[in-house]
């Protein structure tokens, strides 16, 4: 056995994880109520934040105490205002705004999964009515607004592998498979001005889509196909196929198929990008992330589980794509991939 020393389990530690689900739901509440909008305005009285905000008195100041309780916002016992980086990361139209990701990482949907996660551990995959497999599932849409604040730095990455292969290319036909909110797409398409995107997702998803690309203001050079990603005749050919962040969703031998399919529409001598989780080869305890979001995908689909960075280089080998160059994003736990489309 490796020997792994880890710190001693407190009753104070176990205490805190019992109870960590009250600090996501203080902080998600107040997005939700504008609590943190209306103190970006300048220091107030709960009276105040409650009128302004049509909340009731006694509530808001139980909630903006909570709220300084964890040390998202300061009080002086009377007033109260932001914290220190509150109004850049948590006020809307703060420079670096990621408040709205609660609607995704603390939505109901993702949480009511993980309330039945023992069944799920129990039968080996979901057993909700709803999840991430569900055709046109109402989540996908909250995700696909809100995720693009992520999505953008991993974006670059992709972008800039892609840079010497695409640059001189006369042409750049993209098929953005499950695209959610497109930015993968919609950066390559910003970046190399003779892009051509197609996005595929279900229609719910990609109305979404639509409008970051008309932010990313390359909304002509895009197109779109509504529906499944394992059915709908796919077009093309391609210079490029993008399958982000969707792999995980399945088995390896079900994700195989998808890239299969992906390969028979892509030019050979195209690019593949992928965009995941990886697990590799640290120690969970080392590396928690992509174990813990293992945990969503258990209690959220039928054979989803995040898969190492092998295994991405084994599926990709079995579709008909070459060894990849391989980047990790700074400062987040996605790895980037791309590999040629090889002939057989
Ligand atoms: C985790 S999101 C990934 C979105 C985006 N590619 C990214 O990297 O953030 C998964 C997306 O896959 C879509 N999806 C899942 N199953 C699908 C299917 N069978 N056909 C088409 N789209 C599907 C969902 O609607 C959702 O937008």
């Amino acid at each position: 056995m490796t020997d792994v020393s880890s710190p001693t389990i407190t009753r104070h530690g176990l205490f805190q994880i019992m109870q960590a689900y009250k600090r996501t739901s203080l902080l998600r509440t107040g997005v939700e109520l504008g609590v943190f909008n209306r103190l970006a305005t300048g220091p107030s009285g709960a009276a105040e934040v409650a009128d302004a905000l049509g909340l009731d008195p006694r509530g808001t100041r139980i909630l903006l105490n909570a709220l300084a309780a964890i040390h998202l916002v300061e009080c002086d016992g009377s007033c109260y205002w932001l914290a220190p980086g509150a109004d850049r990361l948590l006020a809307a139209g703060g420079a670096e705004f990621v408040g709205d990701m609660v609607r995704v990482f603390a939505s109901d949907w993702e949480w009511d999964a993980l309330k039945n996660l023992g069944e799920a551990v129990r039968r080996g995959g979901t057993v909700q009515a709803e999840h991430a497999e569900t055709p046109e599932y109402e989540y996908w849409e909250d995700f696909a607004a809100h995720v693009p604040v992520v999505a953008e730095p991993t974006a670059n990455v992709l972008t800039d592998i892609l840079e010497p292969w695409a640059t001189p290319r006369p042409e750049l036909k993209v098929l953005d498979v499950a695209c959610g909110h497109g930015v993968y797409g919609f950066s390559v398409a910003r970046r190399f001005a003779r892009a051509h995107v197609t996005s595929l997702d279900w229609e719910n998803v990609l109305a979404v889509a639509a409008s970051h690309a008309e932010r990313f203001g390359v909304a002509a050079r895009t197109d779109s196909i509504a529906g499944d990603m394992f059915e709908v005749p796919l077009g093309g050919p391609y210079d490029l196929a993008l399958v982000t962040n969707v792999l995980h969703h399945f088995s390896e031998e079900r994700a195989t198929a998808l890239l299969t399919r992906v390969a028979s529409v892509v030019e050979p001598g195209g690019r593949i990008g992928l965009v995941g989780f990886t697990t590799d080869d640290a120690l969970p305890g080392d590396d928690p992330a992509p174990h813990l979001f293992s945990v969503l995908m258990l209690a959220w689909t039928f054979e989803g589980e995040v898969h190492s960075a092998e295994c991405y280089r084994r599926m990709l080998a079995a579709s008909g794509f070459g060894e990849p160059v391989s980047r990790t994003v700074p400062g987040l736990p996605y790895r980037v991939l791309v590999a040629e489309r090889v002939s057989r």
